[in-house]
């Protein structure tokens, strides 16, 4: 069976985004094929080093989310990186075979770099991100990486590692992986920008129903229809319509449509119904949430840590072994 591999960053709490746009895909992969899910909490530090002490909190919080969303311990492995140490092994193996400039020329770093003007990371663990990525994929041998766009030349710089390990060494080691990309388009904000907590225009996993509410009124609908009796054009100028597709039926979708065109349905009772809807979809996830809470999610979380430390001290032996470094 293929391996598929993903991770996050535990750098605060999810939101709609996230759960349409990451976990609803993890969900059906789970029963296709044998998956690693993990918790990236060292590739948290590269932008959170100044201060490191909530992201312990922050990776116990999204284990818990994975957990209510329906990720399975039975299905998949689910584990925390920085508790699998061999990663880091790994990691300063790749790093004395990567060509500093491959580093350089990545353009999400660069993008980082730009737009993370507020905070320093400028340092060497943040240039290596992704050689850490790296040794995380090709450590279990994945075979498949899901991931969003930002993500592609990670991927990319993933498999000339592999490709550079394999041709030195001379022996294909490792898989070269495959970027899974999502079809799910973006998932809106309030305000029409993608979704992001730093936007402040998120709906997160952990509102109440109240909040929702107030969120999903607050959505920017069609500009260009003031009134409920001009005829709107959802597909093109409804910044709310990308949301509607993801949590109704294609037959409510379609109802939906006719009454914004034919100025039958206005844009306050629409959004009424949005937050219901969201609600509805919600409902299951907290319950669950405050389920998992009280389990003892704490031996889950290690029974997948020792399930993936098998798999990548296995790697490593064999690593060490290729490179002769007999200890
Ligand atoms: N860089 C990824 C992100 O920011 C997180 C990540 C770390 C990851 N290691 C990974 C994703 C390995 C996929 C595979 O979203």
């Amino acid at each position: 069976m293929e391996r598929v591999l993903s991770g996050m960053r535990p750098t605060g709490r999810l939101h709609l985004g996230h759960f349409f746009g990451v976990l609803k895909i993890w969900l059906e992969l789970q029963e296709k094929y044998e998956c690693f899910f993990f918790i990236a909490d060292w590739h948290a530090l590269t932008t959170e080093y100044e201060s490191p002490f909530n992201i312990s909190n922050y990776s116990k919080e999204l284990f818990l989310d994975w957990l209510a969303v329906g990720i399975s311990p039975e299905k998949s492995t689910i584990f925390l990186q920085s508790a699998v140490k061999e990663h880091a092994e790994l990691y300063l193996l790749l790093g004395m075979i990567t060509p500093t400039s491959w580093l350089e020329r990545n353009p999400t770093y660069k993008d980082m770099i730009k737009n993370l003007q507020n905070k320093d990371i400028a340092t060497y663990g943040f240039l290596g991100y992704p050689v850490l990525q790296a040794a995380d994929i090709l450590i279990y041998k994945a075979n498949k990486v899901p991931v969003g766009v930002d993500q592609v030349p990670h991927l990319e710089l993933t498999r000339e590692i592999a490709r550079r390990f394999n041709y030195l060494y001379g022996i294909e080691f490792f898989p070269e992986p495959q970027a899974l990309l999502s079809s799910v388009p973006k998932v809106p904000g309030i305000d029409g920008r993608k979704m992001s907590k730093s936007y402040g225009n998120a709906i997160m996993l952990s509102d109440s129903p109240d909040e929702v509410v107030k969120k999903v009124r607050a959505y920017v609908t069609d500009i260009e229809r003031p009134r409920k009796s001009d005829p709107g054009d959802p597909e093109n100028r409804c910044v709310a319509f990308n949301l509607i597709k993801l949590v109704f039926s294609d037959e409510e979708v379609r109802d939906i449509i006719e009454g914004c065109k034919k100025a039958q349905l206005g844009c306050v009772e629409c959004k009424k119904k949005l937050a219901l809807k969201v609600i509805d979809v919600l409902t299951p996830f907290w319950e669950r949430r405050k389920e998992v809470e009280n389990t003892d999610w704490k031996s889950l979380l290690e029974k997948g840590i020792t399930k993936a430390k098998e798999v990548a001290e296995e790697t490593l032996k064999e690593v060490r072994k290729i490179l002769n470094f007999p200890y």
